[in-house]
């Protein structure tokens, strides 16, 4: 019996795990050209180098080319559209020991360069 519950264990994770499924999840529904130009506004770029960001060059943080393809956010949670537009909000909510700094975004914002950045490819 014992046996019998591992084994769908297994499988429900390995049904759940790296199978793509973030990845084919659409990008947030906002204004990509928009989110672009917040990201500069914004200043992400002083820790972020972000393709397609003339200002945003930088080196602190992981590099935000193909974002668009990862599976996860801060290797932790998985990169939806509402998990990135949540993280873009206050990273803290979504992985409280992170060291991205809340920026102070608006859910409009947040929508617009989540758009953005799921395009990113
Ligand atoms: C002070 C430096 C800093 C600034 C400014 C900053 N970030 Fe970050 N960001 C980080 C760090 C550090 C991480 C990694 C967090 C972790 O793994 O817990 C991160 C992670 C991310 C991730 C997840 C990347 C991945 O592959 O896991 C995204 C998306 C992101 N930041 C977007 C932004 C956006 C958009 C802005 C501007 C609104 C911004 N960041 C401003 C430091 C910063």
């Amino acid at each position: 019996m014992k046996r019998v519950w591992l084994t769908a264990l297994a499988v429900a994770a390995f049904l759940g795990g790296c199978d793509g499924a973030a990845v084919a999840d659409p990008p947030a529904a906002g204004d990509p050209t928009r989110g672009a130009r917040l990201l500069a506004q914004y200043h992400c770029g002083s820790c972020h180098t972000i393709p397609g960001v003339a200002s945003a060059r930088g080196q602190v943080a992981v590099t935000l080319e193909s974002f668009g393809r990862r599976s996860y956010i801060g290797g932790r949670m998985p990169n939806t559209a509402q998990v990135l537009v949540q993280w873009l909000i206050e990273p803290s909510s979504v992985i409280p020991d992170t060291t991205m700094p809340d920026m102070g975004v608006s859910e409009a914002d947040a929508k617009d360069m989540a758009a953005y950045l799921g395009k990113l490819e």
